[in-house]
């Protein structure tokens, strides 16, 4: 039987292994999907895991994301612009990262068609997942992106690899188009100390955040009246980028695999 993981710290939130063995099972593949918290002094047990095949193929999540990177012998276009990798195969001989945050978000996009072109985004955060984002945004020729993050040294890091990018001090908040919450706020239902009452309307307040399904960032943005959407699109459209590098099919998005991810 094939075994997949996920690692990273915490894991216990995560719904990747709910999702891929749903699929798994789904098609009748003989294989299961596990999640495993792991230090970072770790990893190199799970890459000998998967160069002698106990193990087929893992995700990567937070805080681990580039800190794998050392390990691999090959990215992807998108993991080696956005020094950030969350899916581990294994072709040949061949350790490779890729980077599915990038066309999940990119989907969750297409799918709500919204159009981001020439538009000015403002990303709260700069953690592991906002290079994938601003990677996604630049495709999608956005005007400008201003980034917003408690620790100002982490927003400004990001210019090394992205030097299109504004900084702004937290507290403050940029003329934008589309808000994103790419911060851990809301998950515990927590709220941003930023003042929103002056953004306007009929803006788009995008969360990465999908469980809760609507955190109290998008509940201020929907009663501004703006346009609201969570990260729950962007969650299933990476894990289905993944699925398909490892499996070679496309797994189906119905209602029934929806309802897995509602927790609230
Ligand atoms: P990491 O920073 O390790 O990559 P992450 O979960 O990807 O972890 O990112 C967490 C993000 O939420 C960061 O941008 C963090 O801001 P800092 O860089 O200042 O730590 C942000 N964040 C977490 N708690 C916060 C809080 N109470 N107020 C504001 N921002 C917060």
């Amino acid at each position: 039987m094939k075994k997949f993981l996920v690692i990273g710290n915490p894991i216990d939130h995560s719904l990747s292994p709910k999702l891929h063995n749903f699929w798994i099972q789904k098609f009748g593949i003989n294989a299961v999907y596990e999640k495993k918290k792991i230090e970072e002094n770790e990893i190199g047990e799970v890459i000998k895991d998967i160069k002698q095949h106990k193990l087929s193929g893992s995700n990567v999540t937070v805080p681990l994301k580039k800190k794998i990177i050392p390990y691999l012998d090959k990215l992807s276009p998108e993991a080696e612009r956005t020094q950030s990798v969350n899916t581990i195969i294994l072709e040949d001989k061949t350790l490779v990262g890729y980077n599915t945050d990038v066309s999940g978000f990119e989907s969750a996009i297409k799918r709500i068609n919204y159009d981001f072109k020439k538009k000015k985004i403002c990303i709260l955060g700069a953690g592991g997942v906002v290079p994938s984002l601003i990677f996604a945004l630049n495709r999608m020729q956005v005007l400008d992106i201003t980034i917003v993050n408690r620790t100002r040294r982490k927003a400004e890091d990001l210019k090394i690899q992205f030097d299109n990018i504004k900084v702004i001090e937290w507290g403050n908040l940029p003329f934008f188009d589309v808000v994103i919450n790419a911060t851990s706020l809301g998950l515990n239902n927590e709220d941003i100390n930023l003042n929103f009452s002056n953004v306007g309307s009929n803006k788009l307040f995008y969360d990465i955040i999908y469980n809760p399904s609507e955190t109290n960032f998008l509940k201020k943005g929907k009663k501004l009246g703006n346009q609201i959407e969570n990260g729950k699109w962007m969650f299933i459209f990476q894990a289905f980028e993944a699925f398909k590098l490892w499996h070679r099919v496309n797994p189906e998005i119905t209602d029934e695999t929806l309802k897995l991810l509602e927790n609230d």
